[in-house]
């Protein structure tokens, strides 16, 4: 039995409902958070704060080993300061999303990232939230859950909440961003989306965050959840 703290991974597509999910899932266990995508995500915004060209692989990893991350919880929301500055809004941005994942499709990257990663498994337990935390970072985590939901649904879900803060985005450019995302990360070489063999998968289509949260709390013994 390990000495670890637990884990719960919740990996996933983009817009399966992962972060909404994971964040309210730990903050019920009391647990700590993981946004694995965030971290892709920051190092994607440094490397165009500093004009690195997304073609450029070793200046890529140069950057991601220099690039500072760190997360400040401010009241409910959680900022994240790239290289000291509060880069939370640009993180959230589709562009930041597609360059992430193509940052993230290089092997040196994602291994200088994995230590930083496991750092976050500190007690009383970590939720952690990504595409790969059940099968690379994590893969002895007691507790797996694989998010989906159609391509269809995830898009009506961002675009609603994008409609939401007032960003106008056309649905068809949208779908067609999410799949190809999807297709960019469920095929690259490296750590590609796919669900852990001992994964729960949970589709949450047509089901609300209330539902998908009481789902997962259910999969862990009385008493962690
Ligand atoms: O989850 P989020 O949409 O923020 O992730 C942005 C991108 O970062 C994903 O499309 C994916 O390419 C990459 N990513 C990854 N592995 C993770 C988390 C995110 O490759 N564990």
């Amino acid at each position: 039995m390990s000495q670890l703290p637990p884990v719960l991974t919740i990996d996933g597509p983009s817009g399966a409902g992962k972060g909404t999910v994971s964040r309210i899932v730990a903050q019920r266990l009391g647990w700590h958070y993981l946004d694995s995508g965030a971290l892709y995500r920051a190092v994607g915004v440094a490397a165009s704060w500093a004009d690195i060209d997304t073609s450029d692989a070793s200046a890529l990893v140069r950057c991601t080993f220099d690039t500072r991350i760190r997360f400040v919880e401010q009241g409910e929301s959680l900022r994240v300061l790239v290289n000291g500055s509060d880069a939370t809004d640009e993180l959230r941005l589709e562009t930041t999303g597609a360059l992430a994942s193509a940052i993230a499709a290089i092997p040196e990257v994602r291994a200088a990232l994995k230590e930083r990663q496991r750092a976050f498994r500190v007690a009383p337990g970590l939720v952690a939230d990504g595409r790969d935390m059940g099968t690379v970072i994590f893969p002895d985590a007691p507790f797996k859950v694989f998010l989906t939901a159609s391509a269809e649904e995830r898009a009506t879900r961002r675009h609603k909440q994008l409609k939401e803060k007032g960003v106008s985005v056309n649905f068809d450019d949208l779908l067609r961003e999410i799949m190809a995302r999807d297709a960019r990360d469920a095929q690259r070489a490296v750590a590609p989306l796919r669900p852990a063999e001992d994964a729960v998968p949970i589709d949450t289509s047509g089901m609300g965050i209330d539902q998908v949260v009481a789902t997962v709390l259910g999969l862990l013994p009385s008493q962690e959840a």
